[in-house]
């Protein structure tokens, strides 16, 4: 087996993925349900009625993925591990099979050459939690550190970082708030204590994850910046309010251990609660697609604000993503401003965008250079960034949207499980080949002879 990499000094390019969105293999060895499972089967909550029970098929075909990501030049793959493939009920007996597959899956990354990052909740949570409450039950964050140090036994000698949530904010809110993704609860405000009792399990994670051995920890969030529908006050303060609720709220109690304000009792947290979930972090994932604008809520509206078109008409993605990359740049240095020195290092851990199917991909290069560029201004600017992978590698299960979004570097033909490289994974490869240990591009003079990657070495060295 080859040795650990961990620790990684270098810039970390790479290409993320989750479980329930590429692996298939819904019954196989053990693998126990989950709400994603439940929810594709309730009738019109997934777009034609689309499943994810063969995906990709990654749980059989994952020796070809990792060469793919391997052949991009890459350093590092985030991928996530299904809670139900390793516990089957959430609490309880292990099921070694499933751990088995993750096993095999690190040393295939090392094999590679590959950084593994593993993400320990991708939203499929076991069924049987959700049975019991799911994040509104206190218990549930109990649960997932003890998921997570299961985990870390069999895999933090491979692991270089680990990534404890992916998007609370999207559990909460779509999850729970809204009703549009599993577990397809609309609560709207009522469901608060899905934010905390996440960011709970985060905490009792790091601290589990620690205890076996792991190296690096951080948490993955998604940051939908508000912009102001109009100069009007009221707008302002909606989108503070937006602001406070969607991004704030997950991480002002890791960095500031205190929540925003939420407009909001919060009678679920706890004497010392915020000790724990403001355990020290090694990195904060950041996942950035778009902003978002808002306006005052109308007359009776439940929430404080109304989301809406951002102002100034951008061009939309595939999904009908505002393409907006200076928001980007705005959103690390403002972590940096509202953070200072309590900021842990960034990496990028998801960007990306869905287009048709096509394989000559212009649109996403545009997309994913103008966002690599923002990157790459911020971190001129002093934001320390230390990561960038793009979502996803491969076409997969988009949640509600089924297999229609197509977010892959690579296409997949659903029915022969092909896989076939866009122009855009050319395209990064060379970006990846242009770029320099600290991510930036080489810029070396032009050199006397030979070609430009000679030159990059020379500056490397
Ligand atoms: C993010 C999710 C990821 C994928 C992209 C498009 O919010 O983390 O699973 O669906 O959006």
């Amino acid at each position: 087996m080859t040795p650990v990499l961990g620790s990684p000094s270098e810039f970390q390019w790479g290409v993320a993925t989750a479980a329930f969105q590429i692996e298939g293999a819904t019954g196989e060895d053990g693998r126990g349900v989950s709400v994603w499972d439940t929810f594709c089967r309730e009738p019109g909550r997934i777009r034609d009625g689309h499943h994810a029970d063969v995906a990709c098929d990654h749980y059989h075909r994952w020796p070809e993925d990792l060469d793919l990501i391997a052949g991009l030049g890459a350093n590092a793959y985030r991928f996530s591990i299904a809670w139900p493939r390793v516990q089957p009920d959430g609490s309880g007996p292990v099921n070694t099979k499933g751990l088995d597959f993750y096993d095999r899956l690190v040393d295939g990354l090392a094999e590679r050459g590959l950084n593994a990052t593993a993400t320990l909740f991708h939203w499929d949570l076991p069924q049987p939690l959700e049975d019991a409450g799911g994040w509104l039950n206190r218990d549930t964050a109990a649960r997932f550190a003890e998921y997570a140090a299961i985990v870390a036994e069999r895999l933090a000698d491979r692991v270089a970082l680990w990534i404890t949530l992916n998007e609370p904010t999207v559990v909460m809110a779509y999850g729970y708030a809204f009703g549009v993704h599993a577990p397809g609860r609309a609560l709207m405000l009522g469901a608060l204590p899905v934010a905390h009792h996440q960011l709970l399990g985060h905490g009792l994670a790091v601290e589990a994850l620690r205890g076996a051995g792991a190296r690096s920890i951080g948490i993955t969030n998604n940051y939908t910046p508000g912009q102001p529908a109009s100069d009007r006050p009221e707008d302002a303060t909606a989108t503070e309010a937006f602001d406070n609720l969607l991004n704030w709220q997950f991480t002002d109690p890791l960095l500031r251990g205190g929540y925003p304000d939420l407009g909001a009792e919060l009678p679920h947290v706890r004497d010392g609660d915020l000790a724990v979930v403001s355990a020290p972090i090694d990195v904060l994932g950041v996942n950035y697609y778009n902003p978002v604008g808002i306006a005052a809520p109308a007359e009776g509206d439940v929430l404080p604000f109304t989301m809406t078109e951002v102002p100034g008409s951008p061009p939309v993605t595939g999904m009908g993503w505002p393409v907006v990359p200076e928001a980007l740049h705005r959103l690390l240095t403002t972590l940096k401003s509202r953070y200072g020195d309590a900021l842990p290092p960034i990496q990028i851990t998801e960007s990306g965008c869905s287009y048709d199917e096509a394989l000559d991909d212009r649109p996403r290069i545009d997309y994913l250079s103008a966002h690599v560029d923002a990157v790459r201004a911020a971190m001129h600017d002093g934001v320390d960034v230390r990561g960038y992978y793009v979502w996803s590698l491969l076409d997969n299960f988009e949640w509600a949207e089924g297999y229609h979004p197509r977010f892959g570097l690579v296409h997949v033909d659903y029915a022969t499980q092909r896989r076939t490289p866009r122009t855009s994974y050319a395209w990064y490869r060379d970006l990846i080949a242009a770029s320099g240990p600290d991510g930036r591009p080489r810029t070396a003079s032009i050199p006397a002879r030979g070609h430009a990657d000679d030159a990059g070495e020379r500056v490397a060295e």
